[in-house]
């Protein structure tokens, strides 16, 4: 069997094929490389990547301008990312407590918005509602006071990254693609695009592969537009779980391609699914169920470095909601207990085991829970005779934005903004995003160099 997925070959009979212009004759020898190494049990997908030939240029730019050096984006550090919520489709409930962007959103909290609105329609960038546009609106009223403050717009993600793949499965959709984002982004006044790749959403298995190739031709693009109009350049970044395709993706394409590589690390362990036993789906250290683990966010950090991500534009990932049981004896509250079930459901989000903080907040206080910020995991975890639920509070969230800038990380992406306690139901406004910011501002001075990395 061989070890090259089907569709992958495709996309190399493709690319390889393609006889277009001046890269034929370096295109016709790479070919010949390319027939023995196909065969070969285990060749790395890495050195497959390799073999790809340069995307073409874009031939539209004028050579005279062509030596200028495109303006990258301003973007602030450290990174404070705030993920807008899901539409209101997926959380049709949370319109009984609607969070809009006019009223609720507070933009000082945040250095970018990343919008999870975009789709692959036609193998061109699009929009999952129409209506999208008069949120962009609103957002961008508050590039006035705040000039740095970016706006992303996000593509692929749990829903939605079939299309992507689907796209990137053929270099005509790649190049379709790429060649649609940057009009479109600044037709809606965005500054950017995120390309959400969720490994088990996507419909091939060669996603590292098409991953970097794909970010490369849209930062092609990118440098493109900002040549040809003299703005700044659109912002480009990924955001990915860590999984085994850390080790073979290749991380110096993508790094250079990117300027932010947002990690997810929540829902780890499978807590999203089917785990009936008690376990944290966000640790810093540790892992979901207490013990030693390369399952938490300093280890995806870490690995994502490893695999040639630059580590300023790294930036890791937070929930600001609780993932809970209901405790199959009102005794047992340990890491691994039984449970009887997945927690009941929140009153807003209408989602088994699925708190967000500014109810999680009230319910700890009504219930008399036992709030717990246990240090083998740096994160915390509430409890009662009858449930059980693991999230991250204001300590706990400084403790995550301390280590990541302590370690010479780019900063923390919260999922998602409308999930803290944003109107101030249990205190203060925003509690879990000043904490952090706060903590980041302390911690300015303070970083260590980036080449250290400390892991307990
Ligand atoms: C996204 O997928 C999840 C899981 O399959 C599903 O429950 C949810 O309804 C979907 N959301 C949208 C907006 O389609
Ligand atoms: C998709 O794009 C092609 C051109 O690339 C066009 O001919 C076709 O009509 C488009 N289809 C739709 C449904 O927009
Ligand atoms: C979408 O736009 C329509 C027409 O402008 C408007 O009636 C509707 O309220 C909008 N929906 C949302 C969720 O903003
Ligand atoms: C290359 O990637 C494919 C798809 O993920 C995987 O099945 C295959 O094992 C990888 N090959 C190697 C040698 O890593
Ligand atoms: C909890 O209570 C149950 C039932 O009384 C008992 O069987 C179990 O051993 C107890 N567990 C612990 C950890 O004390
Ligand atoms: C929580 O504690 C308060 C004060 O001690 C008490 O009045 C209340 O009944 C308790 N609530 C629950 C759910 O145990």
């Amino acid at each position: 069997m061989s070890a090259i997925p089907a569709n992958f070959m495709t996309l190399l009979f493709v690319l390889l094929s393609c006889t277009a212009g001046a890269f034929a004759a370096e295109t016709k020898a790479q070919v010949l490389t390319v027939g023995p190494l196909v065969q070969v049990q285990g060749t790395s997908n890495k050195t497959l990547l390799s073999l790809l030939p340069a995307l073409p240029g874009n031939s539209k730019v004028p050579a005279s301008t062509q030596t200028n050096v495109v303006k990258n984006p301003q973007l602030e550090l450290p990174h404070r990312g705030c993920f807008y919520p899901e539409d209101a489709a997926f959380f049709d409930v949370r319109l009984l407590r609607k969070f809009s962007a006019t009223k609720e959103l507070d933009p000082s909290l945040c250095t970018y918005i990343v919008l999870p609105t975009g789709s692959v329609q036609n193998m061109t960038l699009g929009l999952t509602t129409p209506n999208d546009t008069d949120l962009f609106q609103a957002l961008a009223k508050y590039k006035d006071q705040f000039p740095s403050l970016k706006l992303i717009l996000s593509v692929g993600g749990r829903n939605r990254t079939h299309e992507l793949s689907e796209m990137a499965e053929t270099q005509a959709g790649i190049v379709k693609f790429a060649a649609s984002v940057a009009a479109k982004l600044r037709g809606w006044g965005l500054d950017g695009l995120d390309v959400y790749w969720n490994w088990e959403a996507s419909a091939f298995r060669s996603d590292e592969i098409l991953l970097p190739v794909l970010l490369k031709a849209i930062r092609k693009e990118f440098d493109r537009d900002s040549l040809e109009n003299g703005k700044d350049r659109l912002v480009l970044s990924t955001t990915l779980q860590e999984t085994s395709q850390t080790n073979t993706i290749d991380g110096p394409v993508l790094g250079t391609a990117v300027d932010l590589v947002h990690a997810v690390s929540y829902d780890q362990g499978n807590t999203a699914f089917a785990t009936l036993n008690i376990a944290h789906h966000s640790p810093l250290f540790g892992g979901p169920l207490g013990g030693s683990s390369q399952v938490n966010l300093a280890s995806v950090l870490q690995a994502w470095f490893l695999a040639g991500i630059p580590k300023s534009k790294l930036v890791g990932g937070v929930p600001l909601y609780g993932r809970g049981w209901i405790l199959e004896n009102s005794n047992e509250t340990f890491f691994g207990a039984p449970s009887a079930d997945q927690d009941l459901p929140s009153d807003y989000t209408h989602l088994s085991g699925y708190w967000p903080y500014y109810e999680l907040c009230q319910r700890i206080k009504l219930d008399n829970a036992t709030v717990v910020n246990d240090k083998r995991i740096a994160a915390s975890y509430a409890f009662t005779p009858t449930w059980w639920v693991g999230y991250n509070n204001e300590e706990t969230l400084r403790g995550k934005a301390n280590w990541i800038s302590a370690n010479g990380f780019g900063g923390v992406f919260v999922n998602d903004v409308s999930l803290d306690d944003f109107s101030g139901i249990c205190g203060t406004k925003y509690p879990l995003l000043h904490a952090i910011k706060d903590e980041q501002s302390k911690m300015g001075t303070t970083s260590l160099p980036a080449n250290r990395l400390v892991v307990p």
